[in-house]
């Protein structure tokens, strides 16, 4: 093994180990899972109040999703290189979805609280 490969982090198996890298593979595995439960009570408020966008409410959510997926797999083998795309993807993301898709929803949802009471029963 050359001496530049030797350096370069790296880990085949499911459970990567400790230090900054494995940190932030449970940080994404972290991210995707909260994502999937924060995304899943969105979307169920969004059927309650028939929101007309859910559909492709719902596949920015599915895109997300996947894509946390495929970056933490990347990560898992080249972190240098990935680490920087990652948090800009992320970052952009988040903030274009909330300010957009999610301030829409929020505001059909609100909408239809007050005019037909309260979504959770
Ligand atoms: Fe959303």
């Amino acid at each position: 093994m050359s001496v530049g490969r030797s350096h370069k982090p790296r880990f085949d198996g499911d459970t990567p180990p400790n230090g900054p890298v494995a940190e932030i593979d449970r940080t994404l595995q972290a991210l995707e899972s909260y994502a999937m439960v924060h995304f899943f009570e969105e979307e169920r408020l969004m059927a309650r109040c028939g929101y007309i966008k859910m559909k492709e409410h719902a596949q920015e959510h599915q895109d997300f999703t996947a894509q946390v997926g495929k970056v933490r797999k990347i990560f898992r083998t080249n972190p240098l290189i990935c680490g920087p795309k990652i948090l800009t993807y992320l970052s952009s993301w988040l903030i274009r979805h909330v300010k957009d898709s999610d301030s829409a929803a929020g505001a059909a949802i609100l909408s239809s609280i007050k005019k037909d009471g309260n979504l959770a029963s």
